[in-house]
């Protein structure tokens, strides 16, 4: 059986990792796998059980917990649609922490291995390239400047019609970077191999088609 193409995706929140990774997927006919929206997805079920997040005992609800990511890029918990109720503010303040517990990371990172190995995929997330898929057949690292994160974010919120404070948006990112990258378990980081890519000052095409071109390169020779 031929093998199938793995392209991983890192980078701190807001570098533009899944608007790239969405649109790269949609040209080269692959299969979107956003891992945040996984984390995200637990840390619903997390707070709606009221469980006391730090605590890793609490965790035995994981067993029978189902995750689905439709193709259609929309996010399932036990069967029940969570796509935008992930997103929210509370969410983000608290998925750090959710996605820090080893038996979390253990059930999702063999969910995302599962799924690369049946599909041509692209994946994003914060430890693809230096975790999940270790031979992935081409690693990007994105990357942007606090300030510009902080500001797509901020536009995101506008035009969803929701209010928000540039500054606070600045110091959540500021924090789960932290937070991120300095866990003990699979934290984020650049793989060696990984190619880094400041998104700061390039349009989502740039991007793309700068990507796009690396691909086609590196699958083809
Ligand atoms: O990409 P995002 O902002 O939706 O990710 C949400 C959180 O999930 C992020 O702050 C850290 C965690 N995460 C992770 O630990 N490992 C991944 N592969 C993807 C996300």
């Amino acid at each position: 059986m031929e093998k199938n193409i793995s392209i991983a995706v890192d980078g701190p929140a807001g570098a533009g990792k899944s608007t790239i990774s969405k649109l790269l997927a949609k040209q080269l006919e692959f299969i979107y796998i956003d891992t945040g929206a996984m984390y995200r997805a637990i840390t619903y079920k997390a707070l709606k059980l009221g469980i006391d997040t730090q605590d890793e005992t609490m965790y035995e609800f994981i067993d029978d917990t189902s995750i689905t990511l439709t193709k259609d890029n929309r996010v399932l918990v036990d069967e029940h649609e969570v796509t935008e109720e992930i997103r929210s503010t509370e969410i983000s303040n608290n998925v750090s922490i959710v996605s820090s517990i080893k038996t979390v990371r253990e059930k999702l990172v063999s969910l995302q291995r599962n799924i690369a190995e049946k599909n041509h995929v692209v994946m994003d997330g914060r430890d693809i390239g230096t975790n999940v898929l270790p031979n992935a057949d081409v690693k990007f690292y994105l990357n942007a400047s606090v300030d510009v994160r902080a500001k797509r974010r901020y536009l995101e919120n506008s035009k969803k019609g929701i209010e928000s404070n540039f500054e606070q948006i600045k110091q959540d990112i500021i924090k789960r970077d932290y937070l991120d990258s300095t866990r003990e378990l699979n934290p984020l980081r650049k793989a060696d191999d990984a190619i880094e890519v400041d998104t700061s000052a390039l349009s989502i095409d740039e991007v793309v088609n700068k990507l796009i071109v690396i691909i086609k390169r590196k699958v083809e020779q």
